[in-house]
């Protein structure tokens, strides 16, 4: 299968790997996987006190679609509110990335991780 430039970039060159203490303030994870391809994908978000996500990390077992879609969010975010992040659709990261019709779960991973971690702050928050 042939894929695009930003996907190879993406995954020659992941943006921000990693993980943060998931105990340290501000900090929510969200962990899921792909019941299609038994991916997983962790993302990480880390959320200042005026509820923007300062800082985004992922790590991703899975194909190169999947790390590119984690990469690609983890960018995304940054800088947004939870309520802006939580817009994030996996279309728009498919259309981004050019994924053909057989790599669209690997995008929804991805917006599913986001809405994982969104939810995991709230949930600490106890909001
Ligand atoms: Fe998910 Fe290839 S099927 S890694
Ligand atoms: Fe399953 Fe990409 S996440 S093939």
């Amino acid at each position: 299968m042939a894929y695009s430039n930003k996907v190879i970039d993406h995954y020659e060159n992941p943006r921000n790997v990693g993980s943060f203490d998931k105990d340290e303030a501000g900090v929510a994870t969200g962990m899921v996987g792909a019941p299609a391809c038994g991916d997983v994908m962790k993302l990480q978000i880390k959320v200042n006190n005026q509820g923007i996500i300062e800082d985004a990390k992922f790590k991703t077992y899975g194909c190169g679609s999947a790390i590119a879609s984690s990469s690609l969010v983890t960018e995304w975010v940054k800088g947004k509110s939870l309520d802006e992040a939580q817009l994030i659709k996996n279309t728009d990261i498919a259309q981004e990335l050019a994924l053909p019709p057989v790599k669209i779960h690997c995008s929804i991973l991805a917006e599913d991780a986001i809405k994982a971690a969104i939810a995991d702050y709230k949930q600490k928050q106890g909001s």
